[in-house]
């Protein structure tokens, strides 16, 4: 398949957006997943939060960030001073991906890959010119690789805040300058969620105060 492109809308909002994106079939990964999960959040939001792909829970109930690491997110996002009714939260990829156990059962989540990430993009940009957020976060490595390209490192980055001059010239953002919104990456809730003990407690703050960064920012 060819991507997302020729799944787009000519005109409409995010409600087109997300209707038609219920019909994409610009990778593979819609056949064997239940639902499209697209973003969700208010045309008007100041923050525009990037996950890496639905989970279980997101398939199943066709809304992003309602598993264990949205729940987390949440948190953090409160703590953070940081508006869940301000913010957009989507994906970086809008279908779950996954493989089964041994017994068959259990679904378990897989990270997409570069051709699937780059299929998705156009819903990603789409998004991002419909909401023109002030502050767009990165949680992770794909959510970065998608909109600030292969090169760019969570581990190097992460907490920064990128205005439209810091970023590299190849990437999604630099394609659109017309939305110019700044950038921050941190790594994805699902991280913090692996780390054991004080590990997870440090782990949690960090990645508090990269939302604390991104939020202290919008006026
Ligand atoms: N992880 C993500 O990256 N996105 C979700 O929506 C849920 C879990
Ligand atoms: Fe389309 Fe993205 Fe789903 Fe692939 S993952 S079918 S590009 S919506």
């Amino acid at each position: 398949s060819q991507g997302a492109q020729d799944f787009l809308p000519r005109r409409g909002g995010l409600p087109s957006l997300r209707s038609a994106a219920g019909g994409c079939r610009g990778c593979a990964l819609y056949r064997d997943a239940t639902a499209t999960v697209f973003g969700s959040g208010p045309a008007s939001a100041r923050f525009f939060l990037v996950g890496e792909v639905p989970g279980d829970q997101e398939d199943r109930q066709g809304e992003p960030f309602v598993g264990p690491a949205g729940r987390l997110l949440g948190h953090a996002m409160a703590d953070a001073g940081m508006d869940r009714k301000m913010a957009y939260l989507t994906n970086a990829v809008k279908h779950f991906r996954f493989t089964r156990d041994e017994g068959g059962k259990r679904r378990i989540h897989k990270k997409p890959s570069r051709g699937q990430i780059a299929a998705c993009r156009p819903w990603l940009l789409a998004e991002l010119a419909a909401v023109r957020p002030e502050i767009i976060v990165c949680l992770g490595a794909t959510a970065a690789q998608s909109l600030l390209g292969n090169d760019f490192r969570v581990t190097r980055e992460r907490g920064v805040l990128l205005g439209p001059q810091d970023l590299p010239e190849h990437n999604a953002m630099a394609e659109r300058p017309e939305a110019a919104p700044r950038v921050l990456a941190t790594v994805h809730p699902s991280a913090i969620l692996r780390a054991k003990g004080e590990d997870r407690t440090d782990a949690y703050d960090e990645f508090v105060s990269d939302l604390r960064a991104a939020a202290s920012e919008s006026t």
